[in-house]
């Protein structure tokens, strides 16, 4: 629920302006809500006298915190980071620790979703990663029988000889912890799988996205079970997360990107 705190109030419109939901008016010099909105925060956000808060349903007003001047990272060091964050397919032993990890699901909570849906849920793979991957094997396994079966689950251009039967790593290389991102939405579990691994990179860790393993909880239903995925739920991401045992010392080339300006 919006609360406007009518004391501190200014009057300044700059909450009804900025309110998508069209849930705020003006009226006698005060801000008022009049409506049911989405809770997107802005109003919280924008508000010059810190009139606004948003209270129940889940939000906690200790995550506000004050913006300062800008976005805080330069474009151009935004843009080394992009390009510098590589896929991690070699880890050390060493694991991250729970706060590394809460930093990094952090990053997905606070990622936008479609109509401030927020519904994306993790699943966090840190001392029982070894019976996913066993799990995850044995089902990859049974599908090295039947061509049929295989591309069921991994259709064209997916090739058997891509898939490394006989490595038990072949899925996670051997990180220590993986999280799976769930969602009916696939756009928005993306949107904050991205966030995440950006942030994994920034904790000097490292991360691998497994389409290999999200097709499979797709269509397994023995992963499914052992995951507690209701009928709705989408793994839509499985980011293997460690520390690197590689270094990359230089970016890689991209393809020139097709843009069509108009
Ligand atoms: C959605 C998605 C699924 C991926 N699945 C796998 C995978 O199952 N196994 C793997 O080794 N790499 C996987 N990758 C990593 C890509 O191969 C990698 O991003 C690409 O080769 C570019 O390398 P870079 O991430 O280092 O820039 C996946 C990447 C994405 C975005």
């Amino acid at each position: 629920m919006i609360i406007l705190d009518r004391e501190r109030c200014i009057g300044c419109g700059l909450c009804a302006a900025d309110c998508l939901s069209r849930a705020i008016r003006v009226e006698n010099g005060k801000a008022e809500v009049y409506k049911d909105c989405f809770h997107c925060g802005h109003c919280v956000a924008i508000c010059p006298a810190g009139a606004v808060r948003i209270e129940g349903g889940g939000y906690d007003m200790a995550d506000v915190e004050p913006v300062g001047t800008g976005f805080g990272i330069d474009p151009e060091t935004l843009l080394h980071a992009i390009r510098t964050r590589r896929s991690i397919r070699h880890f050390t032993t060493e694991r991250p620790t729970r706060d590394q990890l809460r930093a990094i699901l952090e990053a997905g909570r606070f990622s936008p979703t479609a109509s401030n849906a927020q519904n994306v849920s993790y699943i966090v793979f840190d001392e029982q990663t070894e019976a996913l991957r066993a799990l995850a094997m044995r089902e990859l396994r049974k599908l090295r029988e039947s061509e049929e079966a295989f591309y069921a689950v991994f259709p064209p251009p997916m090739s058997l000889s891509r898939v490394n039967f006989d490595d038990d790593d072949f899925l996670f290389k051997g990180a220590p912890c993986v999280i799976l991102n769930v969602s009916p939405h696939a756009v928005n579990a993306a949107l904050a799988a991205a966030s995440m691994e950006m942030e994994t990179a920034a904790l000097g860790l490292g991360a691998l996205y497994v389409g290999f393993f999200t097709r499979l909880a797709a269509k397994s239903p023995a992963l499914r079970d052992f995951l507690g995925l209701g009928a709705e739920d989408q793994v839509v991401t499985c980011l293997a997360v460690g520390c690197p045992a590689v270094e990359y010392l230089r970016t890689v080339p991209r393809k020139k990107a097709e843009i069509d300006w108009r």
